[in-house]
């Protein structure tokens, strides 16, 4: 007899990037956020590390999510609050999904989703994305239990149609997620479709845009039903004390994350114009990374040369992927820095 469900130990389990211990790295394999979060999250979190941190911290972070009401114009009961949108997604899959039931993914798309079907021993159907990684016309989604779309899709960094989710969301009679962890970058979003749609959980995370990886703060906003929903199967204490502050501090000054977002974006779009000199095809991207293909260069090779010269970017093994790098926006120097090892390479 085996210790664990069969399902559970045929599983790979999810990787994340390499997170070197060393220092000297220029870390663009995990789309972090290259500059500090706001002075004034660092000042409260300074301030929170204090003979308080003996109690528990609040189990629905109401403070903040009431600046999360404030901020995006739901009522506070639309809002919950994760250890990182990680956990809300997999909230969501373990209500809403057990064995068997078919659970839609666009083939490509952030792996995490299939380790998810997969731990709740769902049926995944692949939605394939064109040959530019955007939705096909048309999308059938007869007997679909859950879908998970991320918009901007990773590892891609393309935007969906607002229309062809919208058509997707009117169509599903399940739960329809969508992940907007760079929504930030992106021109346009669809949390309004929360309001238009019952069946529709928005996700979003504070570790991109927010510069807070490292203190593992997501949020979701639905109707008041499915919030309440996904509450029951939380960790009682799912988000620390510090990261409650610090995620209070963050949406108050999200001016600072703004400002950040508009120099990723510029840094964005002076390295696609470099690398497109150099022979790269660049999916356009909406996000603080970009996926990329060389016209003659093999991409491990590339991925493996820049890992020498202590540059990280990420690759991924999987058909189709395997062409391509992802590689994270970071400073302007490590930008600048990463172009003129990339002329040295395929020199
Ligand atoms: C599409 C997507 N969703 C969710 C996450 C996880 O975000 P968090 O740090 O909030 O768990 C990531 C992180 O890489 C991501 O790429």
């Amino acid at each position: 007899m085996s210790l664990f469900r069969p399902a559970v130990e045929k599983m790979k389990g999810y990787v994340p990037g390499f997170q070197p211990k060393g220092l000297g790295f220029i870390k663009l394999n995990t789309n972090e956020n290259p500059y500090p979060p706001s002075e004034k999250v660092l000042n409260a979190l300074k301030e929170a590390v204090n003979a308080r941190v003996r109690l528990y911290p609040d189990p629905v972070a109401d403070e903040l999510r009431m600046e999360l009401a404030k901020a995006f114009r739901f009522p506070k009961d639309w809002i919950m609050v994760g250890n990182g949108s990680d956990e809300i997604l997999n909230l969501a899959m373990r209500a809403g999904v057990e064995k068997n039931d078919k659970v839609l993914i666009t083939e490509p798309t952030y792996i995490l989703y299939e380790v998810l079907a997969q731990m709740q021993e769902a049926k995944i159907i692949r939605l394939e994305l064109d040959e530019d990684f955007n939705l096909p016309k048309q999308v059938d989604t007869r007997g679909i239990k859950m879908t998970f779309i991320s918009n901007p899709n990773a590892p891609t960094g393309a935007l969906f149609g607002r229309e062809q989710l919208r058509k997707i969301c009117r169509a599903s009679k399940g739960i329809v997620l969508i992940d907007e962890a760079y929504a930030d970058f992106a021109k346009e979003n669809c949390l309004d479709f929360v309001r238009e749609f019952k069946n529709v959980i928005v996700t979003r995370t504070l570790s991109k845009s927010y510069s807070l990886a490292g203190l593992r703060i997501g949020f979701a906003i639905a109707r008041p039903q499915v919030i309440e929903t996904l509450m029951k199967l939380k960790d009682s204490y799912n988000v620390n004390r510090l990261s409650q502050v610090a995620g209070i501090a963050a949406i108050r000054d999200r001016g600072v994350m703004k400002r950040t977002v508009q120099q990723i974006i510029r840094d964005r779009e002076f390295l696609i114009q470099h690398l497109e000199r150099l022979d790269f095809s660049v999916i356009p991207s909406q996000t603080n990374f970009i996926f990329v293909k060389h016209a003659r260069y093999d991409a491990f090779k590339l991925l493996k040369e820049l890992e020498r010269k202590k540059i990280l970017v990420r690759f991924f093994n999987r058909p189709r992927l395997k062409e391509y790098l992802r590689i994270s926006i970071g400073r302007n120097q490590e930008m600048i820095k990463l172009v003129r090892e990339l002329e040295r390479i395929l020199k």
